[in-house]
């Protein structure tokens, strides 16, 4: 089988992990500080404004948190958007708003922001889809002209950037993903960046309990009654261990050959796909932006009717389980979440419709050989649109 995604492990992150087991401090130490660090310093930002995290969802929640959401509060975010997102707006009582999104690069505009912003509008919460940036100018200038926090979901955008600034950096708070289908993978685990200082404190405290001292190894420095804390507000346990952090620090050194690869996936495909006149490959990347080439998409509408503009997944669904008969795995990301009945949402969203009846993600990842992409390739044209 040919996975849809799957992680790049090697014998280097087997060798850090027996050096942390030799070590004996398995829990939140200095490898997770080493870690922090390196990930600050690759996306660009300061240490302090840093938070790694057991994993993106927990992230979520925490910004929910901080942020201070709560019943009578609205979070606007893309339909097409990770199940986790919605579930920490609404969790803290407050209503996921979902808005709509391009129908070819799945990623919501200003337009389609603003569309939902009423005076109740407590957030926005863009998701980069397939590390694809959205266009942050636009979304940033309507945040910042409303005052209302704006919220990146950088879960697939990892070694993303816009004109130059890292996704996830962009906004006021950002989140990565280090699970184990994502890019960079620690089992589980992620980071959180918090652009205001004061309210980076508050993510230090709310992620170790809201304990006033930001671990048990930093109380241990004291000589007097060291085992006496106090807390501030209730918070929860979301740190990182230095398993992960060791497994992250050696991902992150092979981070640039995985998107090489990645890219070159992409090109393959691209190439390969276009004479499928049957369906559509991804939009060519704009001007002054990189993508992780997290997801590869195609789009196939009916084939009873011209072009995508109609919304009867039969084709696509087709081709699915086509590929899976020959051995390759396909999904689509992300299922529409305003028709989650859970959510109680009312919206009536077209494009987002349309684009979860006719897209479907193919393998990428970097571990797929030209022989894989060879098969794959092979498999999609043979088939009968
Ligand atoms: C867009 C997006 N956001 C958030 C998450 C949550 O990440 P995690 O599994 O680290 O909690 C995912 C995971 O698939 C995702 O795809």
């Amino acid at each position: 089988m040919i996975n849809v995604f799957q992680p790049a492990l090697g014998a280097e992150e087997l060798e850090a992990v027996g050096r942390v087991f030799v070590s004996n401090w398995v829990g939140r130490g200095r490898l997770t500080e080493q870690f922090e660090q390196a990930f600050a310093d690759y996306v660009g930002v300061s240490p302090g404004r840093l938070h790694s995290i057991n994993s993106c969802t927990e992230g979520l929640f925490q910004a929910a948190a901080v942020l201070d959401f709560g019943p009578g509060d609205e979070v606007i975010l893309p339909s097409l958007s990770f199940v986790g997102a919605a579930n920490a707006i609404a969790v803290a009582g407050a209503r996921p708003v979902f808005c709509d999104v391009d129908p070819r690069t799945l990623n919501a505009t200003a337009e389609h922001i603003e569309a939902c912003i009423t005076p109740r509008t407590k957030a926005i919460l863009v998701l980069h889809y397939g590390g694809v940036p959205c266009e942050m100018d636009a979304i940033c200038a309507l945040a910042a002209a409303k005052g209302i926090p704006l919220i990146e979901d950088s879960a697939c955008s990892v070694a993303s950037s816009y004109h130059g600034q890292a996704c996830g950096t962009i906004g006021d708070f950002g989140v990565w993903s280090f699970d184990a289908m994502k890019i960079l993978v620690t089992g589980d685990g992620g980071m959180v960046y918090c652009r205001d200082p004061e309210r980076a404190a508050r993510l230090d405290r709310l992620t170790y309990l809201g304990l006033e001292q930001a671990s048990g190894f930093t109380q241990a420095q004291r000589g007097f009654r060291w085992w006496a804390f106090e807390v501030s507000e209730f918070g929860r346990r979301s740190i990182m261990n230095d398993i992960a952090a060791a497994i992250g620090l050696e991902q992150l050194r092979k981070l640039p050959a995985f998107i090489e690869r990645r890219r070159q996936v992409h090109a393959f495909y691209d190439a390969a796909l276009a004479e499928a006149g049957w369906l559509q490959t991804p939009p060519a990347l704009p001007p002054g932006v990189e993508s992780s080439y997290y997801f590869y998409w195609v789009q196939a509408g009916s084939p009873h009717r011209s072009g995508l503009a109609h919304c009867d997944g039969e084709r696509r669904d087709r081709l699915a389980a086509h590929l899976r008969e020959r051995g390759i795995y396909t999904t689509f990301r992300y299922y529409p979440l305003h028709h989650v009945r859970g959510y109680d949402s009312d919206a009536q969203l077209a494009n987002a419709d349309l684009a979860a009846e006719t897209t479907l993600c193919l393998p990428q990842h970097q571990g797929l050989s030209d022989n894989d992409l060879g098969r794959v390739v092979e498999a999609v044209l043979a088939f009968d649109a």
